[in-house]
């Protein structure tokens, strides 16, 4: 189901909102963390909403959908960066039940078993929070990453790199490889909100309506999802016909 807000601020309400109510129904849920661009908003409005209403965030549970390999966590493109500075260190989170893929990890093989065994030993995630990418990557799936794919290692499509290269100094070179959740991890979420905003995504929205569920546009497997939505402001959801969306005022 699309859902289209005017703007990013009324996306970011409605997003956090939905957070919030999980929250409120489940103290200890476990939840699905992406990062990037579209999220910066969205994690402002929740440490705001949670401050606001003294909500106790300590029992839940988090887990990051993916990191650079090669970044530690000191380096400020390194998506545990990201989190702490987003959202982490603004909450009293419990560290413990923090969970990010290790970039730096000795084995990544053995890294990538153990997280997703992880998130299964805790019945995989309540609700998960997507981004997309411009070429249709969730995570760092890229297009003909296979839809039975457990947490592995990839390497990132120029696209990608291309797209990210924005968050990185002029001198500072993209990670060529990173560590990502798999589809089948994805998949696991009991909900799912996938969230794209600003007109450079509205072309690959168009191919996920006009498409069929293919490897080639990885987020099509959510076609497959018995629960999610896609929550876009109007620049996003410019090319896709006005029929197919529900248009929404702020939560
Ligand atoms: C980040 C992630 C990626 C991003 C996607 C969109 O953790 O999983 O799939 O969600 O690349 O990034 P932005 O929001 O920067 O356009």
């Amino acid at each position: 189901m699309f859902v289209v807000f005017p703007d990013t601020s009324a996306v970011a309400d409605y997003v956090s909102a939905t957070l919030v109510n999980t929250i409120k129904s489940k103290p200890d849920a476990v939840l699905g963390a992406a990062t990037g661009g579209t999220m910066e908003p969205i994690y402002a409005c929740f440490i705001d909403k949670v401050r606001q209403q003294q909500l106790d965030v300590s029992r839940l549970t988090f887990f990051n959908l993916d990191e650079y390999v090669g970044l530690g966590v000191d380096h400020s493109q390194s998506y545990a960066a990201y989190m702490r500075e987003h959202l982490f260190r603004h909450l009293s989170f419990n560290a413990a039940r923090l969970y990010l893929p290790d970039g730096q990890a000795k084995s990544l093989e053995e890294h990538c078993r153990d997280y997703s065994a992880r998130m299964q030993q805790h019945g995989g995630t309540d609700l998960q929070l997507l981004g997309v990418g411009s070429n249709g990557h969730i995570g760092f799936n890229e297009p003909g990453t296979a839809f039975d794919s457990r947490c592995h290692v990839v390497e990132l499509s120029e696209r990608t790199r291309i797209d990210n290269s924005r968050f990185f100094a002029e001198d500072e070179i993209v990670p060529a490889s990173a560590i990502t959740m798999g589809m089948q991890d994805i998949m696991d979420a009991r909900e799912v909100l996938l969230v794209a905003t600003g007109k450079n995504k509205a072309p690959i929205l168009a191919r996920y309506f006009e498409s069929e569920v293919t490897e080639a546009i990885p987020f099509t497997i959510l076609k497959k999802h018995p629960r999610v939505k896609i929550i876009l402001d109007e620049a996003a959801a410019s090319l896709l016909p006005a029929r197919v969306f529900q248009r929404a005022a702020a939560a």
